[in-house]
C-alpha cells in the first residue's frame, strides 16, 4: 500500500519524508490556502521533496478550463498528478488527460457509482473521501470494498486513494478493504508509528540493558 502525505507544509513533509515512509504527497485548495504561498511554488518545492506523485487540485470548474490548468501544473514537475473533482466537467477533462499522457487524481468521489466513471474516463487515482462520509453518517469503509470489488470485476487500472483520512484505524481499514493508497494528514501518520505497549516494552527494556553496564559498540 502506498501511503501519502496530506499536506502543504513542506516543513513537516520533509521530517516524515526522512523515514523513507512516504511515498507521495496530495494537497487541495484548502491546503494551499493554510499554507499562505503561491501554489506553483509550494508544489515545485513538494516536488522536489518526494519523488512519487503530487496531487495539484485545478480550480476551475469547465472541462476547458481544467484542461489549461492541469497542463500548466503538469509543466511544474514530472511527479505532478493533475486532481480534478468528481463532475462531469471533470470527467470529460479527465480523459482528456489520459489522452494526452497526463496522470490525474479524481477527488470529492463519495459513491461507487462515481467512482466507475472516474476508471471509466481513465483516472489514474480515484479519492473516496472516507471521514467526510462517517461524519455525513454513511460508511466510508464500505465505499472503498465497494470500488475495489468493481474495479477488480472489470481490472480497472484506477487506483483506489483512500482520502479524507482522521485516524490510525482508518489506514489499516482502507488497507484490510483493498486501498492501493491512503492520503494521510501529518498528525495520523505520525500516530502510525506509535503503540503504548511499544513504548512500555522499550522502556523495560532500556532499564534492563542499563543493569548490565555493557555497551554494544
Ligand atoms: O485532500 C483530500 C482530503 O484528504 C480531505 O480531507 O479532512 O478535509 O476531509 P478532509
Amino acid at each position: 500500500m502506498q501511503l501519502f502525505l496530506d499536506t502543504t507544509d513542506t516543513a513537516v513533509l520533509k521530517d516524515l519524508a526522512a523515514t523513507g515512509l512516504v511515498d507521495g504527497v496530495t494537497t487541495n485548495p484548502s491546503l494551499i490556502a493554510k499554507s499562505g504561498r503561491p501554489m506553483l511554488e509550494v508544489i515545485a518545492e513538494i516536488c522536489d521533496l518526494v519523488e512519487g506523485p503530487v496531487s495539484a487540485e485545478v480550480a476551475a470548474v469547465e472541462a476547458a478550463a481544467m484542461l489549461a490548468e492541469g497542463r500548466k501544473l503538469a509543466g511544474v514537475a514530472a511527479n505532478v498528478v493533475v486532481k480534478v473533482p468528481l463532475t462531469r466537467e471533470g470527467l470529460i477533462a479527465t480523459a482528456e488527460f489520459a489522452r494526452e499522457g497526463i496522470q490525474t487524481n479524481v477527488t470529492l468521489c463519495f459513491s461507487a457509482a462515481q467512482a466507475l466513471l472516474a476508471a471509466k474516463a481513465g483516472a489514474t487515482f480515484v479519492s473516496p473521501f472516507i471521514g467526510r462520509l462517517d461524519d455525513h453518517g454513511a460508511d466510508g469503509m464500505g465505499l472503498i470494498t465497494e470500488i475495489r470489488a468493481i474495479y477488480d470485476n472489470y481490472d480497472f487500472d484506477t487506483e483506489i486513494l483512500a482520502a479524507s483520512i482522521r485516524n490510525p484505524a482508518h489506514v489499516t481499514a482502507a488497507a484490510l478493504a483493498g486501498a492501493d493508497c491512503a492520503t494521510i494528514p501529518p498528525g495520523v501518520f505520525a500516530d502510525l508509528f506509535k503503540h503504548p505497549l511499544t513504548e512500555k516494552g522499550l522502556e523495560q527494556f532500556m532499564s534492563d540493558w542499563a543493569k548490565t553496564g555493557q555497551s554494544i559498540l
